[in-house]
Parts: structure tokens; C-alpha cells; sequence
């Protein structure tokens, strides 16, 4: 499926497209890990099993949250306007196999994502992959993979439309893109992008801040 099987007339709603510029992906660090982990427990089982490609219970959510090593992957996220963490994008570096003919680098890159449920749909995810692979040109990693399983209709659809090359066996979907060398515009794409995301993220933490700080002066809660 793509945009124009959805919108035959090649017209995007324009709720749609604009949501999507209001669309930003900032980097995530250690101060966010109990934000990852509350998005991460908040996905339904399904949604679980499609993003670790396996039932993954509360416990073994949590040794993977804080199994991440924040110097070596990266991890972006969108938030919402009550400052939630509705969308991460997990960029996992792992060094080249020997045996790997895809990759002419020492590192390869794996992606992962998720968005929350009530936030699908508004191109976050495609966002945090565009993002993803931008960042893989600008750190020397010209090889993006990402693993999923075959019926993930709509994580194909978002892969397909990004590029990739998609294998399927056995019920599992392995897809790989090659991305380009970094240059001078995907280097300062990507600035640009973080420190749009960074106000963008300062603003919606202090906000919830404040809110929250209200709410306890009079006795009420803000959303958590
Ligand atoms: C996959 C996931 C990240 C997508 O997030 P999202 O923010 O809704 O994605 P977007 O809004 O950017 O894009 C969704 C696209 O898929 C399309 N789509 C939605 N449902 C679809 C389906 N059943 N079949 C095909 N395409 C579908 C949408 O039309 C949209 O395409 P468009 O941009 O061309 O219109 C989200 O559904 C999710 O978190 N799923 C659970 C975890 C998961 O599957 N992770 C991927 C494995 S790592």
C-alpha cells in the first residue's frame, strides 16, 4: 500500500500532512530512561510482540531499558504535548561481521521502534526512521537493518516507503537500507532537526513542570 492507494487523487487531508510537520524527533539520553521504560510498559502485547519480536514481560522490558547504553546507540523520541514520550526510535550499533558483505564499514546500525497507540498514524513513526537513517550517514554507517515480523503490515509499508530492501522467511521480515555518505545538508538537516526538537522538548517539560506544580498548589493532578 502506498499514499496513492490511500488517497487516489494524490491529495493528502491536510490534517494528516500538517500533523506530520509538527512531527519532532529529538535525541534521548540517560534522563529519559524512566520515560522509555513507562512508553515501553504502556504497549499492548501485541504491540510488544511486534516491536521485540517476542512476548516480552514487564521484568525483561525493564532489563532492556536499562540494558541501554546511551555512549554507544542512540535513542530518539517524540513527545507529546503533555510531555509523554509517545514514539522511540533505537539505533543499535553493533560492530561488522566478518562474513558481512552488505556493510564496507567497521559498524552496522539496527533499528528499532514503537508508537504509542492513540498516537499512530501521524507519521512519527516514519519520522523516527527518517531520523534514524540520517543520523547512520552522519556517524560513518552506511548500512540501517531492521528485523520484524512479516506481518507487520504496516512497519513493511513504512520500510518500503524509506527504500529498503525487505527479505521474508519463515514468518520474520529482515530489511536493510543503504544510506549515503554523510555531506554538508544531512549534517545540518540533522543540527537543525535537534535543536528544533530541543525547544521544542524544553518547552512541553517545562510546561508539564508548571502544570504539575500548579496542580499540586491547588490540590489537583496534572497528566502524568
Ligand atoms: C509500526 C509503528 C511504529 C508505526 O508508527 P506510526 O507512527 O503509526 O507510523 P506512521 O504514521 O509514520 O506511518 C504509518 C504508515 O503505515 C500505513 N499503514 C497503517 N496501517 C497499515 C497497514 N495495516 N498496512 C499497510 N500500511 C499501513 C499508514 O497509512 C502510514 O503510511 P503513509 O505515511 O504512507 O500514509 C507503530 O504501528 C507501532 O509502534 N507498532 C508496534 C511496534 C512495531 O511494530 N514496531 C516495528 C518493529 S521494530
Amino acid at each position: 500500500m502506498n499514499t496513492s492507494d490511500l488517497y487516489p487523487d494524490g491529495k493528502e487531508p491536510k490534517a494528516k500532512s500538517s500533523a506530520r510537520h509538527s512531527v519532532f524527533v529529538k535525541e534521548l539520553s540517560e534522563q529519559d530512561r524512566h520515560r522509555i521504560l513507562k512508553h515501553f510498559l504502556a504497549l499492548k502485547e501485541n504491540d510488544r510482540l511486534l516491536r521485540f519480536g517476542t512476548y516480552l514481560p514487564d521484568e525483561m522490558v525493564a532489563k532492556y531499558v536499562n540494558g541501554i547504553d546511551f555512549s554507544r546507540d542512540t535513542v530518539f523520541g517524540v513527545v507529546s504535548s503533555h510531555f509523554r514520550l509517545v514514539g522511540v526510535g533505537h539505533l543499535a550499533f553493533a560492530p561488522r561481521q566478518p562474513d558481512d558483505d552488505i556493510s564496507d564499514k567497521d559498524k552496522i546500525a539496527e533499528f528499532g521502534v514503537s508508537v504509542s497507540d492513540d498516537a499512530r498514524g501521524k507519521g512519527i513513526g516514519a519520522k523516527l526512521f527518517e531520523r534514524g537513517a540520517i543520523h547512520c550517514r552522519n556517524v560513518d554507517v552506511d548500512t540501517l537493518f531492521m528485523h520484524c515480523l512479516a506481518s507487520n503490515q504496516t512497519m513493511i509499508h513504512i520500510a518500503k516507503k524509506a527504500g529498503m530492501e525487505i527479505f521474508r522467511e519463515y514468518g520474520e521480515a529482515d530489511a536493510y537500507l543503504k544510506v549515503l555518505p554523510a555531506d554538508a545538508v544531512s549534517v545540518l538537516k540533522e543540527a537543525v532537526q535537534e535543536q528544533v526538537a530541543s525547544i521544542d522538548y524544553n518547552i512541553k517539560a517545562n510546561t508539564r513542570a508548571a502544570v504539575k506544580w500548579l496542580g499540586n498548589l491547588s490540590g489537583t493532578k496534572g497528566e502524568s
